[in-house]
């Protein structure tokens, strides 16, 4: 059992955002300074101090009919295992319970280990895979797509919108909404790599022939959450260079509350869902 320390829980705002993407960083993970400020601006941000210092956080991201996602669950290595990541999760889950939320979220191995006695239920596994260096060839152009029928695309997937999300991605520096025949993706920047993602298509050929054409015009290493189900597409990723990293367990929180009508080839990330 945790040894539950007497620790305050506060909120946090957007002056944060540097602060927490140190913990983020220290888990070696892909946010930027633009994903904290998002987080910090348009969801409910938990966090421990220890003095001045950020040492653990948690997210609740509210999306639309009654669905949002936790994410940021980032504890400091010298402040783990006090039951830290328990208390702040289910703060999270308070204020879901308080709007009336069902929440989702994509656990690395040591949060499902966290968030499965809290009540958690999985649902679906994802891939992150990685590839380190994109085949880059200045001559490749690839056709550009407009927010709307991307945003509408990914309702149909996830069962209830996110445009505000998608909107922010898009209007980012460096992000591009990429399209070739059926298959359309989203190309934005993180700390260390690329992120494609979400990326939709009417088969497999189509989402790999997508990817590839997306690594022709990239310098950077990329990043993709792939759905695992989507076995076509994985095996053909890593036939085409890219590693698997690590796994993620999506789970849910409270009753199914979505009816997908299409399911992605890869995900807009395990912290956005
Ligand atoms: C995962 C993480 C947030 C856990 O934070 P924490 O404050 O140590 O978690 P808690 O103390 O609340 O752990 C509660 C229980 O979860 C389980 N657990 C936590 N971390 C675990 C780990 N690394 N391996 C196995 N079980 C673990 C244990 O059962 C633990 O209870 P116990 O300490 O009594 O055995 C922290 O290790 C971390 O920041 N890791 C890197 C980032 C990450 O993976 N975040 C999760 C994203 S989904």
């Amino acid at each position: 059992m945790a040894d539950i320390e007497p620790v305050a829980i506060v909120e946090l705002g957007v002056d944060d955002a540097l602060a927490g993407l140190a913990l983020s960083t220290e888990a070696r993970w892909n946010q930027n300074e633009a994903d904290w400020r998002f987080f910090l601006t348009n969801g409910i941000v938990f966090g421990v101090r220890d003095g001045p210092h950020l040492v653990a956080t948690a997210a609740l991201l509210p999306y639309s009919a009654g669905n949002a996602w936790i994410s940021m669950v980032l504890v400091t290595e010298r402040w783990r295992r006090r039951g830290i990541a328990t208390r702040l999760v289910d703060a999270c889950l308070d204020a879901a319970r308080q709007r009336g939320l069902t929440t989702w979220l994509d656990a690395t191995p040591a949060g499902a280990s966290v968030y499965g006695p809290l009540g958690f239920t999985p649902t679906l596994q994802l891939r992150r895979l990685r590839l380190e260096h994109p085949s880059h060839e200045a001559s490749t152009a690839l056709a550009t797509s407009d927010i709307d029928t991307f945003s509408a695309r990914d309702r149909r997937a996830m069962g209830f919108e996110r445009n505000a999300l998608l909107a922010e991605f898009g209007a980012r520096t460096g992000s591009r909404i990429l399209s070739q025949g059926n298959a359309t993706a989203l190309v934005r920047d993180g700390r260390t790599a690329r992120h494609i993602g979400p990326l939709f298509a009417d088969s497999a050929t189509d989402a790999l022939a997508l990817v590839g054409a997306i690594g022709r015009t990239e310098r950077s290493p990329l990043l993709i959450d792939a759905i695992a189900s989507q076995e076509p597409f994985i095996a053909g990723l890593t036939g085409a260079g890219w590693n698997i990293e690590r796994p993620f367990q999506r789970m849910r929180f409270g009753r199914a509350t979505t009816q997908s009508e299409e399911l992605p080839f890869a995900v807009a990330g395990p912290e956005f869902g």
